[in-house]
C-alpha cells in the first residue's frame, strides 16, 4: 500500500470534511454548502463515501479526493497536503529513496562532465595553437566565427589523455568520465581519450544541454569519418536531432521543420539564415525524432540526397526494422513515412537535392537554389510514385505490374479513404490501366498477413493491479507529446480521481508547456519528492505495453473519459431526483440540462472509441490485451 492509499484507508472523507463543512445525509451521499465559493441558497457540495471523493456541482464544478480537498482549502501543494494528512493518520512518509537521489546526482555529474568537455574543446579550438590547422579547415569550409560559437564547435587534440587529465585535475572521477562516453577502457585497466584529433560537434537536446558529441576526422586516414558518443545515460542518438535547440524557435514560428542529414549541413543552413533546420545525424530518421519535432510544428521537409543510394539505404533499413522490436529506435523508411504521417498527424514532404550536392554544398553555392528545392518538396506518396516509376518502362506490361506491386500496398496503408482513392486513381491514370485492375490487386494485398515486426503484441502478465487511470497515465508519461493531441479528446486533470495521478498529470502538463522535449527522465526534476515513487512505478508499469500505438493511447484516454462521464451523469441523475423530490423545479431543470450536455459528450466519446476500434484489426487486438489489464 502506498502512503496515500494508507492515509485514505485511515481517514474517512465524510468524517474529515464533516469537521469543517456541515454535511447532511442525502441518499448514498452527503451534501452541504460548498466551502470554496459563496453559496447559501441550496447545497451544491457533495461528498461520496463509496468513492471517498467530493464534488461541487455549483460554481466550482470540481472535486477530487481528500488530498485535493486539503490542497484547495489550505491553498497548498500536494506534498504539503500529504504531510498534513499523513501526520493526522499517523502514517510514516519515507523521504525520497537514497537510490533515486543517487541516480539524480549521477546524471547531474555526467552533465557537468559533458559540459566541461565541450568548453575545454571549444576553448582549445578558439585559442589553442594546436588548433591552427582546424581553424584553417573551418575557414576553407566557410564556417563563420559566429557559427563556431553558436554551435560551440571544438577541437579534441591528438592525445591519449589531454581531456582525461583536464577533467581529473578538476576533480572528476575517471569512471564518471568514462560513463559520460568521453574515454575508452584499456584492456589492462585505465582509460584513454575517445576523441583524438577531431573536430567536435557538441550534440545538445532541445533545452540546449550538451548530451553527447559528433566528432569529424581531420585526417584522410582516420576512420570512421564521424565518430559519435556511445549510448550513455544522457545520450540516445535515436531520439535526438542535431541543432534542435537552436532551431526550436524558428521551427515553431515558421510551423515547419527542415531535416537534413549532416552536422555541417545543419550548421551551414543556420549560418545562411535558414534557422528551422535540424540534422538526423546520418542514420534514417526515427519516430522518436519526429515526435520531438511534432510538438513544435506539423510540417516537415526531409532534404534527401539525390542518389538512389539513399533509397537503397531505406530498403536495407526495412530489414532491420522487421527484426527489431524496439519501436523507438526503428528507423523511418520511405514506405513508412506515410503511415507515420497519418499516425502523428503531420505533413511530411520530401525535397530532393540536385545530384552530387549535399545541403552544405548547395547552400554555399546558391541559397536561392536551396529555397527552390524546399518549395518543390513533394508529399511522400507523390514522391514515392515518382521515384518508383522513374526507372520503369510504364508502357510495358512488366513495368506496370512492377509499379503496381510496389505502390499499391503503400497506398493501401493510407488512413484517409479520400486520399487513398485519390492516389489509386492517380496511379491508374499513370499506368494507363483500369482502376478496377488496381483495386483487385489492392484487395489481394490487403488480405495478406502483415510481416511487420512492430505489429507484434506485447505479452501482458495475467494479473495487473493497475486501474484504467494508472494505465492512461503510464502511457502518457512514456509518450508525453501525445498530450497535445489529447486535449481535443477532453482529457483534464480532474479526470484522474487519484490525487497522486492528478498531480503527476498536472506536472507533466505544465512541464510540457514550458519545456520542449520528450526527454521523459527530466520530469523527475520537476516532481516533488513525494510523487517520485509514484512516477517510477508508472513508468515501469507503462514499459510492458511498448510498443504502443497512438491509437491505443487515444483509446485508453477515451475510455477513461467515458468512465468519468458515466459517473458524472449518474451523480447528476441522483441530484435531479433529489431536486424533484424537494420540488425545486429550477434546479431540476438545471440538472437536466447538464445531464443532456454530459450525455452528448459521452456519445461523442463512445463514437470516438468505436472509430478507433474500427481503425484496424491489429489495433483491436492490442486493445483487447490492454483491456484485460485494467
Ligand atoms: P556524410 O558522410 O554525408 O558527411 O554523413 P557530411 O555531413 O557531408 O560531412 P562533411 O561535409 O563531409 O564534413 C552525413 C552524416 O552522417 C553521420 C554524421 O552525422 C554526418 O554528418 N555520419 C557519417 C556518422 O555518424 N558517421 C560516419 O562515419 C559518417
Ligand atoms: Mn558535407
Amino acid at each position: 500500500m502506498t502512503p496515500t492509499e494508507e492515509i485514505k484507508s485511515k481517514i474517512d472523507i465524510v468524517d474529515f470534511i464533516g469537521e469543517t463543512v456541515k454535511l447532511r445525509r442525502s441518499g448514498k451521499s452527503y451534501t452541504g454548502f460548498c466551502p470554496f465559493h459563496a453559496n447559501t441558497k441550496s447545497p451544491s457540495f457533495y461528498v461520496f463515501p463509496d468513492t471517498q471523493s467530493w464534488h461541487c456541482f455549483g460554481t466550482c464544478g470540481t472535486g477530487g479526493d481528500i488530498f485535493n480537498f486539503v490542497m484547495k482549502r489550505e491553498n497548498v501543494e500536494f506534498g504539503e497536503a500529504l504531510k498534513t494528512l499523513a501526520e493526522r493518520a499517523g502514517v510514516q512518509l519515507s523521504a525520497r529513496t537514497p537510490k533515486n537521489a543517487e541516480q539524480d546526482e549521477r546524471i547531474k555529474k555526467l552533465r557537468e562532465i559533458t559540459e566541461a568537455a565541450a568548453r575545454y574543446w571549444h576553448n582549445l579550438l578558439i585559442n589553442g595553437s594546436v588548433a591552427k590547422g582546424v581553424r584553417n579547415y573551418l575557414t576553407n569550409r566557410d564556417v563563420s566565427q559566429q557559427s563556431i560559437v553558436n554551435f560551440q564547435l571544438g577541437y579534441a587534440p591528438e592525445s591519449w589523455d589531454a581531456l582525461g587529465n583536464y577533467l581529473t585535475v578538476r576533480g572528476y572521477q575517471p569512471k564518471d568520465i568514462h560513463d559520460a562516453g568521453l574515454t575508452s577502457e584499456r584492456d589492462n585497466g585505465g582509460y584513454y581519450d575517445r576523441f583524438r584529433n577531431r573536430l567536435m560537434f557538441p550534440i545538445r537536446d532541445i533545452k540546449g544541454q550538451t548530451i553527447g558529441f559528433g566528432a569529424r576526422a581531420l585526417d584522410e586516414l582516420q576512420q570512421p569519418k564521424y565518430l559519435n558518443s556511445p549510448q550513455t545515460v544522457l545520450f540516445d542518438k535515436s531520439a535526438v536531432l542535431y541543432g534542435v535547440d537552436l532551431a526550436r524557435d524558428a521551427i515553431r514560428s515558421q510551423a515547419t521543420a527542415v531535416i537534413v542529414e549532416g552536422y555541417v549541413d545543419a550548421l551551414m543552413a543556420h549560418q545562411c539564415g535558414f534557422k528551422n533546420v535540424v540534422a538526423s545525424m546520418g542514420t534514417a530518421l526515427t519516430e522518436m525524432q519526429l515526435r520531438t519535432l511534432q510538438r513544435l510544428a506539423k510540417k516537415f521537409i526531409l532534404a534527401l540526397d539525390a542518389d538512389v543510394a539513399g533509397l537503397l539505404a531505406m530498403q536495407r533499413g526495412l530489414d532491420v526494422a522487421q527484426r527489431t522490436l524496439d519501436k523507438e529506435s526503428v528507423p523511418v523508411l520511405a514506405s513508412d513515412l506515410k503511415t507515420l504521417e497519418d499516425r502523428l498527424k503531420i505533413d511530411i514532404r520530401i525535397a530532393v537535392l540536385p545530384s552530387g550536392y549535399d545541403p552544405d554544398d548547395l547552400l554555399r553555392e546558391d541559397t536561392a537554389a536551396w529555397q527552390t528545392m524546399l518549395d518543390g518538396a513533394l508529399p511522400v506518396v507523390d514522391y514515392l510514385i515518382q521515384i518508383v516509376t522513374a526507372p520503369l518502362d510504364l508502357s510495358s506490361a512488366k513495368g506496370k505490374a512492377e509499379a503496381a506491386r510496389t505502390l499499391v500496398p503503400l497506398i493501401q496503408k493510407m488512413a484517409d479513404p479520400v486520399e487513398r482513392s485519390h492516389y489509386l486513381q492517380e496511379l491508374a491514370r499513370r499506368l494507363r490501366v483500369d482502376e478496377r485492375a488496381l483495386m483487385e490487386m489492392h484487395t489481394r494485398v490487403q488480405s495478406a498477413p502483415s510481416p511487420r515486426a512492430r505489429d507484434a503484441k506485447p505479452q501482458l502478465p495475467e494479473k495487473v493491479a493497475f486501474s484504467l487511470e494508472d494505465y492512461c497515465l503510464a502511457l502518457l508519461l512514456r509518450h508525453p507529446s501525445e498530450l497535445n493531441n489529447l486535449e481535443r479528446l477532453g482529457l483534464r486533470g480532474d479526470d484522474f480521481a487519484q490525487s497522486e495521478n492528478r498531480q503527476v498529470f498536472e506536472v507533466l502538463k505544465s512541464w510540457l508547456e514550458y519545456e520542449g522535449s520528450d526527454d521523459v527522465p527530466d520530469l523527475r526534476d520537476a516532481l516533488a519528492d513525494v510523487l517520485f515513487a509514484r512516477y517510477e512505478t508508472l513508468i515501469a508499469h507503462g514499459s510492458q505495453y511498448e510498443p504502443i500505438s497512438v491509437d491505443e493511447i487515444e483509446r485508453a484516454v477515451l475510455r477513461l473519459r467515458e468512465r468519468v462521464l458515466r459517473q458524472h451523469i449518474e451523480r447528476l441523475r441522483f441530484l435531479e431526483d433529489e431536486a424533484q423530490r424537494a420540488n425545486e423545479f429550477d434546479e431540476m431543470q438545471d440538472y437536466r440540462q447538464r445531464i443532456a450536455s454530459a450525455t452528448e459528450q459521452l456519445n461523442w466519446t463512445q463514437a470516438a472509441v468505436f472509430a478507433r476500434s474500427m481503425a484496424g484489426r491489429s489495433q483491436q487486438r492490442a486493445s483487447a490485451t490492454s483491456e484485460k489489464a485494467v
